[in-house]
């Protein structure tokens, strides 16, 4: 099974809290799920490979770190992973960006995939999928299938709240990839919706509805 690292802390227990409540405006909720991204961000990438060389220092010189490893590649879940990409950025500038367009059919509950558009050499890459909400799963468990049949072997994925559900969904069909989450929430409602979730985060983010 996938490591699952769920953040805790109380800035992102604040956090989580504004983008929960109904009364937060789009503006707020979109620097938040970019913030969070960020955060995400630098706790996935803890374990990239560094290679050390000699600076100069105004005073002196010393031993410099640069990073060494794979290159990365961010892949958002449209629409709502489009809104943890540019906090994801801010931590890796160079990662070139791929898109996966996924929605979820409302009453069966599974996903259907409209667009993807990837880096000519994802299967190269170390990837960071980002999608705001893993409810049953099902959008990441098809996102990471698309990309593993394009060869890819290096995913990790980055949520600001899960289901358990789908937490147990993905461990079982995809147990290489480690899951960054924000919060862990308690489970979904008859409709699909985590509970007590924060609602559709793509209407949210981006003011339909
Ligand atoms: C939301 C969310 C995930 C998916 C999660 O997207 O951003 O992609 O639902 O549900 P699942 O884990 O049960 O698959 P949605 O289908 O609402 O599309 P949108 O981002 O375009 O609003
Ligand atoms: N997608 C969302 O945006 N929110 C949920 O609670 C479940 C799926």
């Amino acid at each position: 099974m996938g490591k699952v690292h769920v953040l805790d802390h109380p800035v992102i227990k604040h956090k989580i809290t504004i983008l929960r409540d109904k009364n937060t405006g789009s503006n707020e909720f979109r620097s938040i799920v970019t913030e969070i991204g960020m955060i995400l961000a630098y706790e996935a990438t803890k374990d990239l490979e560094l290679e050390e060389f000699e600076v100069e220092t105004p005073i002196t010189r010393t031993t410099g770190y640069r990073l060494a490893g794979k290159k990365l590649s961010v892949v958002p879940i449209l629409r709502a992973g489009l809104g943890m990409v540019d906090g994801v950025l801010e931590v890796i500038p160079a990662a070139k960006i791929g898109h996966i367009g996924m929605y979820r059919n409302e009453e069966t509950l599974q996903p259907v995939e409209y667009y993807c558009k990837l880096p000519n050499d994802i299967e190269k890459r170390e990837i960071l999928v980002v999608d705001p909400m893993v409810a049953t799963g099902g959008s990441v468990d098809d996102a990471v299938t698309r990309l593993k049949e394009r060869g890819c072997k290096y995913i990790k994925l980055l949520c600001i709240i899960a289901a358990p559900e789908g937490i147990k969904l993905l461990s079982e069909k995809h147990p290489d990839v480690d899951i960054y989450c924000a919060q862990l929430d308690e489970h979904l409602n008859e409709n699909g919706y985590i509970v007590p979730g924060l609602g559709d985060a793509g209407d949210r983010l981006f003011g339909t509805k």
